[in-house]
């Protein structure tokens, strides 16, 4: 099949989360399994930085309208990568900035034009490249991309044959603003109804890409059923529970070219299930980098890498931070977000510098370092779509500490001391002390080392690659295809 992936984010070129690992690496698969792929990403200062030389442009001038003016885009063809062919969307004054979304913590003030735009250029390059039978189209920054289809593109005979999937990695981002972004995006006010794209009386992207995409998709089965409930849904559950029957979860896989013990470019040493001789050197050499040397062996360390916001459960540890001070562990995290988190995580490494380590800030190295060096890994979540860190840790030998939500609890087993069984160790209740319970239960497992390589071992020994994923997406880009005429079969 013709697929044409749009999204904001893809590894290596432009990322902040799990989604760029994902759209790095799925695309690829789906060529290997014989299938025509095309991303289109926007131009961002950083993608053009990586770019050599002048960038080649597949058309100069394509006019995106807005309500008092139009914008003049470029497509910059960027060559094909492992079989995928990537265009770029070049709008200099909308892209041409130092991040993706905004400064730490914040949005840009025009993140509706920016991505409203990136959607309907999106379009228009598939019309001059040749319309694909699927766009598969990632999270709210490319959510119009069907409602564009539905509506202002609906007679194009040139996107007749179109179908469209929505994923999902995180229902908390929406893409919400105000009412006035419907005359802004040239929409009709007739959009602006609750069983379209108005959601509590603001423009929702997110909303609109549900109704208007013929199927759905999220990262882990778990996390498909939680966003049809009031808790995990962000106010979306009703919509989601009307489209439940286009809905699949469809848990990630891991890029083994990056993460992969036995061949890191990252790491100090290399080691595999058979032969950890090398989880040692990289150990030592993690523990070199955050200035904690003196660590004892026998002393277990815990890593941390995160984008530091309220999903990831920072408070919990936050609540417990003294009385994990008081253990025999050391902590080394990584993270980058919300100031008010990377005050509490700074904070604490503060008043216990001998234990507790932190680096504020984005590091591809440090995050692969950690992935190796640490011997147990902490993921406390208060919602998780899917989670890509404890998935690598388990092929790392590093063992995940999770509260059982979304994808950590579809990916990680509860280690069974007599049966020598699962891989990690988990919590349901969002409570402090349901968390300590968890890392008391990993820190007396660790005493035993005989024990505790078998734990090691029985998550590397784990399999998540991307080809059962790639073909599960298969599927559902042919049930996309086989729609029936829209809007007949629209939802109500
Ligand atoms: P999310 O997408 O919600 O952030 P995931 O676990 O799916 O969570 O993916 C996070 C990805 O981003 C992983 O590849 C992780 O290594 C990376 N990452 C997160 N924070 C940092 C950071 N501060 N430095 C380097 N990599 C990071
Ligand atoms: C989102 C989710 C994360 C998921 C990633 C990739 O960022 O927060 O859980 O792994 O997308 O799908």
């Amino acid at each position: 099949m013709k697929i044409l992936f749009a999204a904001s984010e893809c590894a290596p070129l432009a990322k902040t989360g799990g989604l760029a690992d994902v759209v790095g690496a799925l695309p690829r698969e789906l060529t290997r399994l014989g299938h025509e792929v095309t991303v289109v990403l926007p131009f961002y200062a950083r993608i053009r930085r990586q770019i050599a030389g002048e960038p080649k442009y597949a058309a100069r001038s394509i006019t995106i309208p807005f309500r008092y003016y139009n914008r003049f885009v470029g497509l910059v063809d960027g060559g094909q990568r492992d079989g995928v062919q990537f265009y770029f969307v070049d709008c200099p004054e909308l892209f041409d900035r130092a991040e993706l979304y905004g400064p730490a913590g914040g949005e840009y003030s025009d993140n509706a034009e920016r991505f409203g735009l990136f959607c309907r250029a999106t379009i228009e390059a598939s019309k001059l490249l040749g319309a694909p039978e699927v766009f598969h189209v990632h999270d709210w920054q490319a959510a119009l991309i069907p409602v564009y289809l539905r509506t202002t593109y609906a007679a194009d005979p040139a996107l007749q044959g179109a179908a469209t999937v929505l994923t999902l990695h995180n229902a908390a981002y929406q893409g919400k603003f105000p009412p006035n972004t419907t005359e802004d995006l040239l929409f009709p006010w007739d959009l602006f109804t609750m069983d379209k794209v108005e959601h509590y009386d603001r423009f929702n992207f997110l909303k609109g890409g549900i109704v208007f995409a013929d199927k759905l998709t999220t990262v882990s089965r778990k996390y498909a059923e939680e966003i049809q409930t009031a808790e995990f849904g962000e106010q979306l559950e009703g919509v989601l529970r009307g489209r439940a029957g286009d809905l699949r979860g469809i848990l990630n896989g891991v890029d083994s070219t990056l993460w992969n013990p036995a061949t890191d470019g990252h790491l100090a040493a290399h080691y595999t299930a058979e032969n950890l001789a090398g989880k040692q050197a990289c150990r030592a050499d993690l523990l070199h980098a955050f200035g904690l040397e003196h660590v004892a062996a026998s002393t277990p360390v815990v890593g941390i890498v995160s984008r530091l916001v309220t999903q990831k459960g920072f408070d919990l540890v936050a609540a417990i931070a003294e009385e994990l001070a008081a253990r025999d562990l050391a902590v080394v995290a990584l993270g980058a977000g919300d100031p008010y988190y990377e005050k509490l995580l700074r904070g604490w490494a503060f008043r216990h510098p001998a234990k507790v380590a932190v680096r504020l800030g984005y590091d591809e190295t440090l995050a692969h370092k950690i992935e190796a060096g640490a011997d147990l890994f902490l993921m406390p979540s208060r919602y998780e779509p899917c989670g890509l860190n404890q998935i690598y840790s388990l092929k790392y030998g590093t063992v995940p500490i999770v509260r059982a939500t979304g994808g950590l609890d579809d990916t990680i087993e509860e280690w069974d001391a007599a049966q020598e069984t699962g891989t990690g160790f988990k919590f349901a209740g969002y409570h402090p002390r349901d968390l300590l319970a968890a890392i008391d239960r990993a820190l007396a497992a660790f005493r035993d080392q005989k024990v505790w390589t078998q734990l090691m071992r029985n998550g590397m020994a784990k399999e998540y690659g991307w080809k059962k994923a790639a073909r599960a997406y298969v599927h559902v880009y042919e049930e996309a295809a086989q729609r029936g005429p829209w809007p007949l079969n629209r939802p109500s």
